[in-house]
């Protein structure tokens, strides 16, 4: 006769010595020498992913939501017990945060699965450190619940406000043009970032908080509560509760990551004027559980799906300000007639259920518009496709100049991110402001691994000639909180062969946004004369040991979010694991 009760708590996925017995016995006497009493012991276990480091500015208060979520599970009867695993603090990390979000990812689905957790709270805040728990968490297949950092408050620098990083740009681009003096730009340095949690705009982190949410594994509206906030702690706690009740119950990343609720995110990606690095990460979240976010999809949402706030980086507010306007509930319920709304989400309610229990919430029209009245008729992003990128390519429309929508013009093409550096201030680069700047060899097989070096900088020459912006394409990736005519995501990228490794400078581009169009107007001959060339030249040296060589072996493209080819589908837990 089988146990009608699966094992919970400690008694779950035993080390196995052959005696099982002797594996609870022995796995019971080391927790109690944490001072665990036996009570403590029979209880669920709350795992909490853990990720403060010395290197993650963002997660800088995460021992006080700590204590919070662990109110909470206790509160509810269960057994908090915090892992660490990596923390990617976006700017502390070389080559680039994506080169290691897999890894995170790896570290988070193992450590789910190999410890005895019934659920788990995924705390997690700066850019990349969401999506890869939402990966990893969507392969361990445990019910699980999202807790993020929050965004940072804003400064002051004189009468302007400051926050990060929109206005590290903004301020370092007026720097370069001479416009800003040593001192000041050292004075600024110091108010950018001044408290804990994650930028204050609609970058990456901010973004992809809000998909969470708006997937529906967060619980309703915390992605925008300041980091500061009474709230978060409140939120926390809350989280912790939460984590507790879904012990048995059939919110797993699978049941609430579907089709349904990936239209939605991508919408709300789109109504926010959202990151471009979002696409990346729910391409990534969905290959884990064997589904596809397809760019034409992308395309087709995009036409019918307005921008509906006004936040940096492409209008005027910061996050503190969504979140006093009515944050991301305000933004559902006006999306409303577009989402799908009987999603589940770890709340226990359905999205729509959620949007109906806020419908009289007050909401400030200044930062959150109404849809028939909204900042921008169209989405913020826009996928494009062509002879220069068969797979696709990301114009975030919305932080760019609709003056260069459709141009056709001279390329003037760096090889690497060297050369970049090399010429791109040289008073003798052949460059005018009609030219389109093309990156080559920044992309996911790139020795870079895709660096948000898509903001190309205005050459010195032309931004002290008043030149604010240009079209500038790569196979990079751009952070968030940037702005400007650039298109990203070249697919697929140079390093592994695609057409955008053959592009020479002088040869004429074409972009039409209108038409959805990114095309290298070269003859066919002249490309395969390229190409051939390109095909004798010695090939480049590879990583041969550790983590370098496992990404090079196994990453794909941006267009399936650059996880590795083995991580992808076929999620859950060991042979006879349950859930
Ligand atoms: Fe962590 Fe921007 S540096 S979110």
């Amino acid at each position: 006769m089988t146990d009608p009760k699966p094992p919970r708590g400690l008694a779950r996925g035993l080390t196995n010595y052959g005696d099982a017995g002797f594996a609870v016995y022995l796995r019971r006497s080391f927790a109690k020498s944490m001072g665990y009493s036996g009570e403590m012991l029979e209880r669920p276990i709350v795992g909490v992913a853990y990720t403060p480091s010395g290197f993650n500015n963002c997660h800088r208060h995460f021992p006080e939501l700590l204590e919070a979520v662990k109110r909470g599970v206790l509160a509810a009867g269960g057994l908090p017990l915090e892992f660490p695993t990596v923390s990617l603090g976006e700017v502390f990390l070389s080559p680039t945060s994506l080169f290691y979000r897999n890894l995170m990812a790896m570290d988070t689905e193992e450590m789910i699965r190999a410890q005895p957790i019934d659920s788990v709270v995924l705390m997690g805040g700066c850019d990349k450190t969401v999506p890869a728990q939402l990966m990893g968490a969507a392969s361990a297949g445990r019910p699980a619940i999202q807790l993020v950092a929050g965004p940072m408050l804003t400064s002051r620098h004189g009468d302007e406000r400051l926050g990060a990083c929109t206005d590290c740009r903004r301020f370092w681009g007026k720097y370069r043009a001479g416009e800003v003096s040593d001192d000041e730009i050292h004075a600024i340095e110091g108010g950018l970032a001044t408290t804990s949690g994650t930028c204050s705009v609609m970058g990456t982190a901010s973004t992809m908080a809000c998909l969470a949410e708006t997937l529906g594994m967060m619980p309703p509206g915390t992605a925008t509560i300041p980091a500061v906030h009474a709230d978060r702690l409140r939120a926390a706690e809350a989280t912790g509760r939460r984590a507790v009740e879904m012990i048995g119950s059939d919110r797993t990343p699978d049941r609430i990551i579907t089709e349904d609720s990936l239209d939605n995110a991508l919408r709300v990606l789109l109504a926010l004027g959202g990151s471009t690095n979002a696409v990346v990460h729910l391409a990534a979240i969905a290959g884990r559980l064997g589904l596809k976010v397809s760019l034409d999809r992308l395309n087709g949402l995009s036409d019918e799906t307005p921008v509906l706030v006004n936040l940096k980086p492409t209008g005027d507010h910061y996050m503190e300000d969504f979140f006093a306007a009515g944050g991301l509930g305000a933004v559902l319920r006006e999306l409303e007639p577009l989402l799908r709304l009987d999603c589940p989400t770890v709340d226990g309610r359905t999205l729509g259920e959620r949007i109906a229990a806020g419908r009289d919430a007050y909401v400030d029209r200044s930062v959150i518009r109404p849809f028939d009245d909204p900042v921008e008729p169209v989405g913020g992003l826009v996928a494009l496709f062509g002879s220069l990128a068969p797979r696709g390519a990301i114009l975030k429309r919305s932080a760019a100049d609709s003056r260069l929508f459709e141009r056709e013009g001279r390329a003037v093409v760096f090889e690497s991110l060297e050369d970049l550096a090399t010429r791109i201030d040289d008073p003798d680069l052949d460059v005018t402001p009609d030219d389109i700047l093309v990156l080559q060899n920044a992309g996911p097989k790139s020795p870079s691994g895709m660096p948000e070096a898509g903001y190309l900088p205005i050459p010195a020459k032309l931004a002290r000639a008043g030149v604010k912006d240009m079209v500038r394409i790569s196979d990079a990736r751009m952070s968030g909180t940037a702005f400007g005519t650039i298109v990203l995501h070249v697919t697929p990228d140079a390093a592994s062969g695609g057409p955008l490794a053959l592009a020479r400078s002088g040869d004429r581009i074409r972009l039409s946004v209108s038409e959805r169009r990114l095309d290298l107007m070269v003859a066919d001959d002249e490309l395969a004369r390229r190409r051939a060339e390109r095909e004798r030249a010695p090939a480049r040296p590879t990583a041969t040991r550790g983590y370098a060589k496992l990404y090079y072996d196994s990453v794909l493209q941006a267009d399936e979010g650059c996880d590795f080819d083995f991580l992808r589908g076929g999620g859950g837990g060991p042979p006879g694991d349950d859930i």
